[in-house]
């Protein structure tokens, strides 16, 4: 818990209220330095790999590594828990197994990965999809953020080469990978321990609808190319496509140009989250509604796909290894993504989770009590002790 303290005061995001914590940035920077530093504290070596991920090893690096970690950037507002618990767990569940005189038998080391939300430039795990070649090195380097910054841009002035990006040697080391982080649901009731089993498909997309600035108070309705109504429609159709299904459809960010009170917009971006199994079906019908819209308000609609992901199933036997080291912790999946969910197509990997009795994530109100995480830190000690062996 000290880690999170350490971080309490860095990007805190005064107008949303809780953090933005973004891939590249300023805060997203004084998090990196932090862990540099506690790195050092700890007497791990570290490395940073062609994406900017930083690595830091308890020993020399090697093949059959045994990894945990998460990462330090946050949503637009987000709490202050989720990336930087699976960090901060890290570094105390390394200062646990110092404690009792633990020497790991397989290379360790602590990743933090880059950009694992999106919330700059719109791809979720970016740093952890580039590392497993997830992701089109040349796509990535084009991503822009909201102020036209490219990702190529923003990784040279953080002394990243963007040349470089992709693969990188250091995934061949990766034996398993573990990642701890605050649920963001309340899956785990009584229990301030889970284990996952899964993570939900995952897609993001942009729709971009066109239709005609315009005065506001003069502009007959008959006059009207409004894309705000598509939009509108859009937002609808996705509550819609979700109700009496498993599956989640959300459109969180919807950005009006050029955004005046007294302008009729003459183009509107919105993008939708959707997960879940049927997400192209979902998509489909969002798609539909929205175009039928724009036709009958005679606008344009463009959808483009941002980012794509499979379900996820954790690896049965490390679930399993862990399920016997932790006795009585209950398996949960997750609709939430995580690095883990990419590194999981390469090689075996599992999550913990500790218990969030709000709730909510993705908000300042995330939050997990000290003795959970206390209890997390215990908990991936103790696997990582196992796995090290
Ligand atoms: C990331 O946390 C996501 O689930 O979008
Ligand atoms: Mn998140
Ligand atoms: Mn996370």
């Amino acid at each position: 818990m000290s880690g999170l303290a350490d971080l309490a005061d860095i990007g805190r995001d005064t107008r949303r209220g809780g953090y933005s914590r973004h891939g590249f940035d300023r805060a997203e920077a004084d998090m990196r330095l932090w862990f540099f530093e506690q790195s050092t504290r700890h007497g791990l070596d570290v490395y940073t790999d062609v994406n900017g991920n930083i690595w830091s090893w308890w020993g020399r690096p090697g093949p059959d590594a045994v990894v945990t970690g998460s990462h330090l950037d946050s949503v637009p507002g987000g709490g202050a828990f989720d990336g930087p618990l699976g960090v901060t767990s890290a570094l105390d569940a390394v200062d646990a197994l110092r404690a009792k005189g633990f020497q790991p038998k397989r290379p360790f080391a602590i990743v933090v990965f880059v950009e694992e939300e999106g919330g700059r430039f719109g791809v979720p795990c970016l740093g952890s999809r580039l590392l497993t070649g997830a992701i089109d090195p040349d796509r990535a380097r084009n991503l822009a953020d909201p102020n036209g910054i490219t990702l190529a841009e923003a990784a040279t002035n953080a002394g990243v080469d963007p040349a470089h990006l992709g693969p990188d040697p250091v995934l061949d080391n990766v034996g398993c990978f573990v990642e701890l982080h605050v649920e963001q649901g309340r899956l785990l009731g009584n229990h301030p321990i889970g284990v996952a089993s899964s993570i939900l498909a995952h897609g993001r997309w942009r729709f971009t609808v066109t239709g005609e600035g315009n005065h506001a108070g003069s502009t007959e309705l008959a006059d009207r190319h409004d894309p705000m109504l598509p939009a509108a429609t859009a937002v609808l159709a996705a509550r819609q496509a979700i109700v009496g299904s498993a599956s989640r459809a959300t459109i969180g960010r919807l950005v009006p140009n050029p955004g005046g009170t007294n302008v009729i917009a003459s183009s509107v971006d919105f993008w939708l989250d959707a997960r879940g199994d049927d997400t192209r079906k979902i998509l489909d019908e969002i798609t539909a509604a929205a175009r039928s819209a724009a036709d009958a308000e005679g606008c344009q609609l463009t959808v483009r796909e941002e980012s794509f992901g499979e379900a996820v199933h954790f690896d049965a036997a490390l679930r399993d290894r862990i399920q016997g080291i932790l006795p009585g912790v209950p398996v949960v999946p997750t609709g939430a993504g995580h690095d883990a969910g990419i590194l999981a197509a390469r090689v075996p990997t599992a999550m913990l989770f500790v218990r969030n009795p709000t709730g909510i994530s993705h908000a300042p109100a995330e939050h997990a009590e000290p003795s959970d995480c206390a209890a997390g830190t215990q908990a991936l000690a103790d696997v990582l002790e196992d796995l090290c062996r």
